[in-house]
């Protein structure tokens, strides 16, 4: 995180505040968001997108983290939302972000999702079929604005289960089919079709990709709203080189000018490149072994950091309690989870850990609170910004009473 610094203890300070202090107080495991360095890449997007493109809007991907006190920062800083289901809806809501900066996604969505996204006034569907099509024309009574996701045959390159712009995706319809289905939306009063929607993929370093993916859009022909998705990757270990936003920028802007009508709409949906570096995660060391290599073990793992399996996502870690230490032993970070594939750092240049050292692992701020789930009956850690030397808890961690209260029924039976 930008705020971050080690005191002449060693101890590490996010935001102004040692982490020691932090794993106290709220235990481990523990996402903690630096709120100023959140806030000055929210503006690094908007700023600079509005400079080059003045007709345009930044919405946040918040898949990457549908924290209710991140969407309230989403809002103080005047970014949009893109929400990707009902949960995410009633999340955004209750936060207080105004319906006419929501924008709602998926492509399985229910009749029950769609209605609550009408009732409560969201600015934008973006139709992934025609099934949903058959849906609006069914549940609209008034006019609904529309974008149609469309394929771009753009092959992102990534992790396969990132890339979504390829030919056989299972999001949105292939150009052809896209065109008919524009067609049956201007035929018809209450939809209102403005535009279109394109989204190639996660953690994606070529910028030249999303320059790609803009020329190919244009050929679906010229309309209003142009909504060339996220996806901009970011830097996860020491030997990785990502793109800066303005590198990114730049390239959307450039392509949008070659290829664009010039009075469009364009907008983006930024995820992981605004959340990713402001969050890490605090761990206490629960168990080292030293067998042919050293597994250092800490108290949480893909529980909480699913990309470490889903995507095979690698970090880097250090001491937080002894950042000063020098690297002595090369460790294998893992987690407690009962899965090979549960590796947060392979290789990590580390001083010799030792039981109860915490270590912090680094650019966790998306999709890991958002992935956690409860294997090993794991409990869903809190969630802590920490800004100008105090901390505030943002989500609280669950408990076992509420692990045990989904099974009230077999317990009560
Ligand atoms: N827009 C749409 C329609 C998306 O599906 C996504 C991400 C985004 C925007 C934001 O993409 P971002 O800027 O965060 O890359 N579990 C995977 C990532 C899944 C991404 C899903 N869609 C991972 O952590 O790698």
């Amino acid at each position: 995180p930008e705020e971050s610094a080690v005191d002449e203890a060693g101890v590490l300070h996010l935001g102004g505040v040692p982490v020691t202090e932090l794993a106290e107080q709220y235990g481990t495991p523990l996402y903690v968001y630096d709120e100023a360095g959140l806030r000055r890449q929210i503006r690094r997007f908007i700023d600079g997108l509005n400079a080059r493109w003045p007709e345009s809007e930044v919405l946040f991907a918040s898949k990457s983290f549908p924290a209710v006190g991140m969407y309230r920062v989403a809002a103080e800083e005047g970014l949009s939302v893109d929400i990707a289901g009902g949960g995410e809806l009633r999340l955004a809501l209750a936060a207080g972000v105004s319906p006419s900066k929501l924008h709602f996604h998926g492509n399985a969505k229910t009749d029950a999702e769609l209605r609550m996204a009408i009732d409560a006034g969201v600015d934008t569907i973006i139709v992934d079929n025609t099934d949903e099509l058959d849906r609006l024309e069914r549940l609209l009574t008034k006019p609904q604005k529309l974008l149609l996701r469309v394929i771009p045959g753009v092959d992102a390159k990534t992790h396969a289960s990132q890339a979504t712009g390829g030919a056989d995706s299972k999001f949105g319809l292939p150009m052809d089919q896209a065109l008919a289905a524009i067609e049956r939306m201007r035929a018809h009063p209450l939809l209102e079709f403005e535009g279109v929607h394109l989204h190639i993929g996660s953690q994606i370093l070529d910028v030249e990709q999303f320059g790609e993916a803009v020329a190919k859009i244009s050929t679906a022909g010229e309309f209003d709203v142009y909504d060339v998705g996220g996806g901009l990757g970011v830097k996860y270990t020491y030997d990785e080189v990502a793109p800066s936003v303005d590198a990114y920028l730049d390239t959307i802007v450039a392509a949008a000018r070659a290829h664009l009508p010039s009075g469009a709409r364009i907008m983006i949906e930024p995820g992981r490149a605004i959340v990713a570096r402001a969050g890490v995660t605090l761990y206490r060391v629960t168990t080292v072994k030293r067998t042919g290599r050293t597994f250092v073990a800490v108290d949480g793992g893909l529980a909480d950091q699913m990309d470490a399996a889903l995507t095979g996502q690698r970090f880097e870690a250090l001491l937080g309690n002894r950042a000063l230490d020098p690297w002595t032993e090369t460790s294998q970070l893992v987690g407690r989870q009962c899965e090979s594939g549960d590796l947060l750092v392979d290789r990590a240049p580390l001083p010799e850990a030792r039981v109860g050292d915490l270590a912090v692992v680094a650019t966790t701020g998306a999709y890991g609170y958002t992935l956690a789930n409860n294997y090993n009956g794991a409990l869903k850690p809190a969630i802590v910004f920490v800004r100008d030397g105090a901390a505030r808890l943002v989500a609280r961690r669950e408990t076992y009473e509420e692990l045990l209260a989904l099974h009230a029924p077999a317990l009560e039976g």
